[in-house]
């Protein structure tokens, strides 16, 4: 029996890449270039997307101060990826490319016509990744004194695709006759206003831009908690998603399928892909050995803190990093990943905790031939359907982006784990091929 395929994706955002390690790239990023020039690697590698995150905010939680954010270039500064991927589309034909919007902050008719324009200029490569956004300090940015309460953030999303659906469904298919004879641009009746007036939302329409290559562009999504989940399980064609065990990873997909199959869809329409950061070196001493390294640098422990003080606005710098921090920390943010990364009763220092927490509990270290390897076993036991690949931005460069690219993929193509051409244009196609 041949192996079970499965899918690739890469995770980064429009920020500073590495520029303080040996092979730190000489350029600055903000032309693009370094970012158009991975994609093309990727490209070459048979890579399903690339996928770019996008956060609103420059956050001050820890130290309440920009100050360690901005010295460590986490989240700021961070550039609009939608022109970026415009940009990638322009230089790559079969790569799928994502940019993240959120729908707390772009009205809805804006966002529909910016990614039906980008996903013609992509020819139907483009995605959207859907965010509902969950830093109060963005919602300030837009004018708004907090963002809505979480479950009612899905609510108002839920609306906010009827709509942009309405928008892009306002052209039909295949209108454009440009008919030289009668000089007619489009077939007449085949736009429509869509008087959209909901909970809500209201638009009239017609969209201005014609109809997306694909009739809507790719839905991905990464929703959580049992809203997000059903949020994902009902349009995203793609789910990217956080492993913990490999338990939770099975259990995690399977509970999203099912969902699907309750909102009548074919589960197989959806890939799920997991984030995992592998570390690769000729040999296996050496990937252990660049492992540890990039876990226990005083620049990755204060990073993890300072990640942590903004999702959970709880200011660990107050606390001394080789002592045990207050057992009875509590916070309005996110719950589960303080009770993860508190450890409580574990008797173990602040420093010990983010060393923890920034070792997975998948962990895929090795030479290529090992990882791809392991790559294998796990979606055999998760039963699929990917991987996405991650380096924190402080140390994404063009030799991580080589080791993968010229020695992961290579392996798992050896294997027949990963595709070696792309059979379609489309990129929903290309996720749906196996
Ligand atoms: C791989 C991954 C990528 C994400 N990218 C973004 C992002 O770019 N911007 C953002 O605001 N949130 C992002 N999130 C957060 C999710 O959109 C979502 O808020 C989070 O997973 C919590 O989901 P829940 O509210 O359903 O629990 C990401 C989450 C994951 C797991």
């Amino acid at each position: 029996m041949s192996p079970k395929k499965f899918h690739l994706g890469w995770f980064v955002g429009f920020v500073a890449n590495d520029f303080t390690g040996p092979f730190s790239p000489p350029d600055e990023p903000w032309d693009g270039k370094f970012y158009v020039e991975m994609a093309q690697s990727l490209e070459r590698a048979g890579f399903d997307y690339m996928m770019f995150e996008d956060t609103v905010s420059v956050p001050d939680a820890y130290g309440r101060s920009f100050d360690t954010y901005l010295k460590h270039a986490l989240w700021a500064p961070k550039h609009d990826p939608v022109p970026l991927a415009a940009v990638i589309a322009a230089a790559t034909s079969r790569l799928g490319i994502i940019a993240t919007m959120s729908t707390a902050f772009y009205p809805p008719y804006m966002l529909a016509r910016t990614v039906a324009t980008v996903d013609h200029i992509a020819k139907g490569r483009f995605g959207w990744n859907i965010v509902t956004s969950a830093q109060n300090q963005a919602a300030l940015n837009f004018g708004m004194d907090k963002l809505p309460p979480h479950d009612k953030r899905y609510d108002i999303a839920h609306e906010y695709i009827d709509l942009v659906r309405e928008l892009w469904n306002s052209w039909d298919a295949d209108n454009i006759v440009r008919d030289r004879e009668t000089g007619a641009y489009f077939a007449p009746g085949s736009v429509r206003a869509v008087d959209h007036d909901g909970e809500y939302f209201r638009s009239k329409g017609p969209l201005t831009t014609v109809r997306p290559p694909n009739g809507q562009p790719v839905f991905v999504q990464a929703g959580g908690s049992p809203k997000g989940r059903d949020f994902a399980a009902k349009y995203a064609d793609s789910i990217v998603a956080n492993p913990g065990s490999i338990e939770d990873m099975r259990k995690f997909r399977d509970d999203v399928r099912a969902r699907a199959a309750a909102h009548g869809r074919n589960p197989d329409e959806i890939k799920i892909l997991f984030i995992m950061m592998p570390v690769l070196g000729a040999t296996t001493e050496e990937a252990v050995a660049a492992n540890r390294r990039n876990i226990t640098s005083d620049r990755a422990v204060e990073n993890i803190l300072a990640q942590f003080s903004f999702t959970t606005d709880i200011d660990f710098s107050q606390f001394p990093l080789d002592e045990v921090p207050p057992q009875d920390l509590t916070t309005d943010g996110e719950q589960s990943a303080l009770e993860m990364f508190l450890q409580r009763g574990s008797g173990k220092t602040l420093r010990e905790l983010a060393i923890d927490y920034l070792s997975p509990r998948v962990e895929l270290v090795g030479t290529p031939d090992e990882v791809a390897d392991r790559m294998g076993e796990i979606v055999d036991e998760v039963g699929g359907d990917g991987f996405l690949i991650y380096t924190g931005s402080n140390s994404l460069n063009r030799r991580f982006v080589a080791e993968v690219t010229e020695g992961l993929v290579p392996a798992l193509q050896r294997r027949g784990r990963v595709r070696t051409e792309y059979g379609h244009e489309f990129l929903r196609d290309n996720l749906r091929a196996f």
